[in-house]
C-alpha cells in the first residue's frame, strides 16, 4: 500500500498482487529496458522532472515508469484509449511503485478526458503521449502552460501525425521527439507487435478458426503488412486494401490479392482496419458484406469503422460475448459483428504487445526522455528524430540479450564502400 497520500483513480487496489507478477513476468523480457533502468538508477539523468506518461497501462508500461522513477522523475501515468487499461497494472503502480495512476478499464470517454486534464494539473516539464491527446488538449486548453513543457514523445503513427499538423499550423512551440520514427520501434512494434497481438484479440474475442477464412486488411502500412503476414500463417486468405499505389504493388508482390473496399466487402469474412484515417469501412461497405462478417480496427482511434452509420442500418446490437457485438440489418437480414467497439482490438479484447517487442519501443520513449533533459536548451521547436546511433545501440543491446553475433566491417571493407574508385 502507499505509503504517503496518493491521489489515484484506478479500480481496485486489492488486484496489486496479480499485477505485480504480470508486470515482473513482462520484465524478464524487456532486457533492453532494464540496463537503461539500472543505468537511470545510478544516474539519476530526470531527477525531479515531472513527467507525465499517458500510454496504454499495460506491464510493459508499468516497466517504462518503473524507470522513469529510477532515474528520479515524478511521473503520472493516464490511459491512452478508455479500453485498453489493465486494471491489475494499474493497481500495482499505484500500491506498490506509488505512481499516480488515473486510468480505469472501460471508462467513459469523459472520465477519459477528466483524466487528460488532471494530468495537466501535474504541470509536466515532459509529456509521453500516444496518439497526441495530452499535447492536443494542451494546445487547446492550457496554453499558459507551454512555457513549462520542456518536449514531449510520441509513440504512434497518429500521433506524429497530428504534430505535424501542430507544426504546420506553427504552434509546436517545443520539441517533439516522434519515438514512432525509429526503426528499432516501427519495423517491430507495429509489424511484428501489431501483427501478433491484433490476431491475438481478434482469437481472444471469438475463439473463431482464422484458417480457410478471407480476412481483408484495411490498409498496408507497418502494421498492417504485420497483420497480413500473420494471418497468412495461420491460414487466411488475405485480401488488401490500400489508396497509395506504392503499399498497393507492394501488397501484390508480398502475394496478397489486392482490391478497393466495395469489392472486398463482398468477400471478406474478417475485416482489419489499420489506416489511421476515417471511416475507411463506411455505410455502403457495411451493406454489402456477408452475413456474420466480422469488422475491427487495430488503429489508434476508433473512427476507422462508421460505427454510427452502422448503428443507423441496423436493430439494437446484441452483445453476443464480452468485446462481441452484433448488428442486424433491418433490411436484409444480414448480420455484421463489431469487436471491442472498434477501439484498438488488440488492447481491448488481448493485451497489447508482447514485452519483447516493447522493449525496444520503451527504450526509444526513455532514451527520448532523457535527450530531451540534455537537448532541449539546442533542439528547435517541431519534430525530431532521435539520432541513428540510439537506434542502432538499442539494436545492439537486443541482440547482445538474445546471445546473437554480428559481423563487423574489416578495414578492407570500410574502405571499399567509403570510395568510388573500384569498379569492374
Ligand atoms: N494496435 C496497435 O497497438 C498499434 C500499434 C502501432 C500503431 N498503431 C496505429 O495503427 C495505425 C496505422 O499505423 P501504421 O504505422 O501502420 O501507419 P502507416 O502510415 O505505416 O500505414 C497506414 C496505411 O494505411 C493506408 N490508408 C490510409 N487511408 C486508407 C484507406 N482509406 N483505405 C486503405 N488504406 C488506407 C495508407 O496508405 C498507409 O499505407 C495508426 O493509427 C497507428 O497509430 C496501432
Amino acid at each position: 500500500m502507499p505509503t504517503k497520500a496518493l491521489d489515484y483513480d484506478v479500480k481496485d487496489l486489492s488486484l496489486a498482487q496479480d499485477g505485480q507478477q504480470r508486470i515482473e513476468w513482462a520484465d524478464r523480457d524487456m532486457p533492453v529496458l532494464r540496463l537503461i533502468r539500472e543505468r537511470f538508477a545510478s544516474e539519476k539523468p530526470l531527477d525531479g522532472v515531472r513527467i507525465v506518461a499517458c500510454a496504454h497501462v499495460t506491464t510493459e508500461t508499468a516497466n517504462l515508469v518503473r524507470a522513469f522513477k529510477a532515474a528520479g522523475a515524478e511521473s503520472i501515468l493516464i490511459a491512452s484509449n478508455p479500453l485498453s487499461t489493465q486494471d491489475d497494472v494499474a493497481a500495482a503502480l499505484v500500491a506498490n511503485y506509488e505512481v499516480p495512476v488515473y486510468a480505469v478499464k472501460g471508462e467513459s470517454t469523459e472520465t477519459y478526458n477528466k483524466h487528460v486534464r488532471m494530468a495537466l494539473d501535474s504541470r509536466p516539464q515532459i509529456i509521453i503521449d500516444d496518439g497526441s491527446d495530452v499535447v492536443a488538449t494542451l494546445m487547446k486548453e492550457r496554453r499558459e502552460q507551454i512555457p513549462e513543457v520542456l518536449g514531449t514523445t510520441e509513440e504512434t503513427t497518429t500521433g506524429i501525425v497530428r504534430l505535424r499538423a501542430m507544426e504546420r499550423a506553427g504552434i509546436l512551440s517545443f520539441p517533439a521527439i516522434a519515438v514512432n520514427d525509429a526503426q528499432t520501434k516501427h519495423l517491430f512494434d507495429n509489424r511484428y507487435g501489431t501483427g501478433q497481438s491484433t490476431l491475438d484479440g481478434i482469437v481472444r474475442a471469438t475463439n473463431i478458426l482464422l484458417a480457410g477464412r478471407t480476412m481483408v486488411v484495411v490498409g498496408y502500412g507497418w502494421c498492417g503488412k504485420g497483420i497480413a503476414l500473420r494471418g497468412r500463417g495461420m491460414g487466411a486468405n488475405v485480401v488488401v486494401t490500400e489508396i497509395d499505389p506504392i503499399k498497393a504493388v507492394e501488397a501484390v508482390m508480398d502475394g496478397f490479392r489486392v482490391m478497393p473496399m466495395k469489392e472486398a466487402a463482398r468477400v471478406g469474412d474478417i475485416f482489419v482496419t489499420v489506416t489511421g484515417n476515417r471511416h475507411v469501412i463506411d455505410r455502403e461497405h457495411f451493406a454489402e458484406m456477408k452475413d456474420t462478417a466480422i469488422v475491427c480496427n487495430s488503429g489508434h482511434f476508433d473512427l476507422e469503422l462508421n460505427l454510427t452509420a452502422l448503428r443507423d442500418l441496423s436493430a439494437e446490437p446484441v452483445k453476443m460475448r464480452p468485446f462481441v457485438e452484433e448488428y442486424k440489418n433491418r433490411e436484409t437480414g444480414r448480420r455484421v459483428v463489431v469487436l471491442g467497439e472498434g477501439r484498438l482490438i488488440n488492447l481491448a479484447a488481448a493485451e497489447g504487445h508482447p514485452a519483447s517487442v516493447m522493449d525496444m519501443s520503451f527504450a526509444n520513449q526513455a532514451l527520448s526522455a532523457e535527450y530531451i533533459i540534455k537537448h532541449h536548451a539546442d533542439l528547435t521547436p517541431g519534430v525530431h528524430t532521435l539520432p541513428v546511433e540510439v537506434d542502432q545501440e538499442i539494436a545492439s543491446l537486443k541482440l547482445r540479450a538474445l546471445g546473437i553475433a554480428i559481423d563487423e566491417l574489416t578495414p578492407e571493407q570500410l574502405e571499399y564502400i567509403s570510395s568510388w574508385e573500384t569498379g569492374t
